[in-house]
């Protein structure tokens, strides 16, 4: 795959998209246990005759791991994607809209997965729609999020950073490619502050800079605060 300069990568790039699938899982090691993680996250909070968003769904993914579940519930899947080469590739369940999901009303629904996408988002758009979200779950529902997040200080982030490289090298991605992708990310891909999801957020999953989190409706996450509380 040919890398862009610094700060230049896109997903509107027909080249990237074809590489997407692998290009992925060379630079994310965890990247199918971590989807495996999410499907069976969703298998708890898709209801019969649900409704669930995939934001940035790429190529299909999540989609694909969720399908069985869907089927057996009878759910509908709305894929959400701002690049029309991407979306072109989506193989998997459901409808896509191509569009920015910072602009997207969304409706009320089941469950809410982000998977890698809210870091490509810039952050004023990004805090105000990660509001929306929460605020569109019905009753019982959930958002999923697994995103960067931002390093931690000192020396362990000195070590934490390594365990990336190295992650990386040991899948046999070209020293020079490493690099040349992580500066194309410069001012493309800014990491979540976990602030940024509000009230609530369960972790779920972390390696290094990468992780995942549940978060109810905001009845349900009352709830619980208020069971631990008592
Ligand atoms: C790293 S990929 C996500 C991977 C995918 N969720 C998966 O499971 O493999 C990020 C995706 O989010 C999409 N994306 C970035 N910003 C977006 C936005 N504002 N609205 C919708 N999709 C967006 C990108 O085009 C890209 O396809």
């Amino acid at each position: 795959m040919k890398v862009p300069g610094a700060g230049g990568w896109t997903f509107e790039d027909k080249g990237i998209a074809a590489a997407f699938d692998q290009h992925v899982r060379e630079q994310l090691p965890w990247y199918d246990l971590a989807t495996g993680a999410v499907a069976h996250i969703a298998r708890h909070y898709i209801p019969a005759g649900g409704l669930v968003y995939d934001v940035g769904c790429a190529t299909g993914n999540v989609g694909r791991a969720l399908a069985e579940t869907l089927q057996a519930r009878d759910a509908t899947l709305i894929g959400i994607e701002s690049s029309a080469e991407m979306a072109e590739r989506y193989v998997g369940p459901g409808q896509i809209m191509v569009a920015n999901a910072a602009s997207v009303d969304f409706a009320p629904c089941d469950l809410i997965v982000c998977f890698l996408t809210l870091m490509f988002i810039p952050r004023p758009e990004r805090v105000a729609m990660i509001r929306r979200m929460r605020a569109s779950l019905r009753p019982g529902g959930a958002l999923v999020v697994f995103e960067k997040i931002e390093a931690g200080s000192g020396y362990p982030a000195t070590v934490l950073w390594r365990l990336a490289l190295a992650g990386k090298v040991a899948a046999g991605v070209d020293a020079g490619e490493i690099v040349a992708k992580e500066l194309s990310l410069s001012g493309v891909q800014r990491p979540l502050a976990a602030s940024e999801l509000g009230q609530g957020a369960i972790e779920w999953f972390r390696f290094g800079d990468f992780g995942g989190w549940l978060i109810e409706h905001q009845a349900e996450a009352q709830g619980a605060r208020r069971t631990k509380g008592a």
